[in-house]
């Protein structure tokens, strides 16, 4: 054996050893580390990707389409940059109208294989142009994104990967092609998925997506934190890749800085720019090339993804099997009203588990009184257990099983219990949620 294995073995035990104390310690006293300060994402390096879409889009014809060479030149840079990176970089095939489309995927090694953090963007343009605003940026950003992530050898808790979308102009079809070839247990395993799609508009605006609020809410911290105003996008919704991870359940968000729609003048009032003019005049034009990036936009939008990236990928991860118990007892009146017992549920990312464990804790004299259910914090009630008149043992102490998938999983859940015929009476000793 030589020097470095026995070192690392040590330090294996150690960790292990660690490992071991932080377990069995009582959960409330492991202060969560705080997620890690992103760095500056270099506009110029943003820039330089940009330009070179451009040089490939200019000696192809004019375009980076589906099908045609500039598409695939495109992806052979991007690679590149990661492979010497240091990422694990895959090309996925598919056909599409009778030609080959290609997906790039580049995972950064390392996090909690259980919980992916994914960020991506269609490489593709349409055939009329070189496509550098829709969507250059996007994939520039991301890019430079990852290439960061390299640079500081993060270690995230979560497992970081990135894509790059083909044949998202002709109908969303790469990304609904990576999604479809996931098997479900991989699936479940996405803590999130954030698009970028036309993030650098030449008359922008600050549109963050306001599908999974822990997303959102991330985004819109470092617009508060820059002191600009976001609004939520609202220009099609579905349009861009995110709409295919969010049919199969993912969590999504992204930003979106406007297509063809006109910026009203209160919008030009607290951005800048032109009132009555389309956010992006050369929408699925030839003139959207290098001229047509609004530099500021391009800039805080890269600095958002790495502040998403950081903030998401580096949080600490709340381990399966996670209780959260409420201990005050609450009287259950005798073949009278219901009452609950609350449990806050926070900082978590989606929905709840498909099967959410509801442990309960009543002490009663006869239990075939009680009727039991889990009431959702949007209302939503899950019944656990119905009255019955010959069920005379007293109390309920077991743990039910839930699918509560269609659920947030943050706010305020609560065990409601009813007593519903007249003589014997119980409480509600405790209960808790299990994640
Ligand atoms: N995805 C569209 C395109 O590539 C652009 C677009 C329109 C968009 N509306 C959107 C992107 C909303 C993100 C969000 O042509
Ligand atoms: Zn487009
Ligand atoms: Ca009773």
């Amino acid at each position: 054996m030589n020097l470095s294995t026995s070192r690392r073995t040590a330090a294996a035990a150690v960790l292990a050893l660690a490992g071991l104390l932080a377990a069995t310690a009582p959960s409330a006293s492991a202060a969560p580390r705080a997620a890690l300060a992103a760095p500056d994402i270099p506009i110029a390096n943003v820039k330089a990707h940009l330009n070179q879409l451009q040089s490939i889009a200019t000696a192809n014809g004019g375009n980076r389409a589906h099908g045609r060479p500039g598409y695939k030149a495109s992806i052979d840079y991007v690679k590149a940059k990661l492979d010497a990176a240091g990422f694990t970089t895959s090309v996925q095939q598919f056909t599409s109208s009778g030609a080959t489309g290609y997906n790039l995927i580049a995972d950064w090694p390392g996090g909690d294989a259980n919980q992916v953090l994914m960020a991506g963007a269609h490489l593709d343009s349409v055939t009329s142009g070189a496509g550098i605003n829709d969507n250059g940026t996007g994939s520039a950003a991301v890019l430079e994104t990852a290439l960061a992530v390299s640079r500081a050898q993060l270690k995230p808790t979560k497992h970081l990967r990135f894509g790059w979308w083909g044949a998202e102009e002709l109908g969303l079809v790469g990304s609904k092609y990576y999604v479809n070839q996931l098997p479900s247990t991989e699936r479940t395993k996405f803590s999130g998925y954030l698009n970028f799609d036309m993030i650098g508009s030449p008359n922008p605006g600050y549109f963050v997506y306001d599908d999974d609020p822990a997303i959102e809410k991330t985004f819109k911290d470092f617009y508060t934190g820059l002191g600009v105003p976001t609004e939520i996008e609202t220009e099609g919704d579905g349009r861009s890749d995110h709409a295919s991870f969010k049919n199969v359940g993912i969590p999504v968000g992204g930003l979106f800085t406007g297509a063809s729609r006109t910026k009203s003048s209160a919008q030009a009032q607290k951005w800048g720019g032109t009132a009555g003019q389309a956010f992006d005049r050369c929408y699925h034009s030839s003139c959207d090339t290098t001229a047509n990036i609004n530099d500021t936009a391009l800039d805080r939008n890269s600095d958002a993804i790495a502040h998403a990236i950081w903030t998401l990928g580096t949080e600490p991860t709340t381990p399966p099997g996670e209780s959260t118990e409420n201990t005050t007892d609450v009287a259950i009146p005798d073949n009278g009203a219901a009452v609950t017992s609350p449990v806050t549920i926070a900082g978590r990312t989606g929905n709840a588990p498909t099967a959410l464990k509801v442990g309960v804790d009543v002490k009663h004299t006869w239990r075939g009184d009680v009727v039991l259910d889990l009431v959702a914090p949007d209302g939503t009630a899950y019944r656990l257990k119905d009255s019955s008149s010959n069920d005379s043992a007293d109390n309920v102490i077991t743990t039910y099983t839930v699918n509560a998938s269609s659920e947030p999983a943050n706010g305020i859940w609560k065990l409601r219990a009813q007593d519903v015929a007249a003589q014997d009476t119980g409480y509600i000793d405790s209960w808790k949620l299990t994640f």
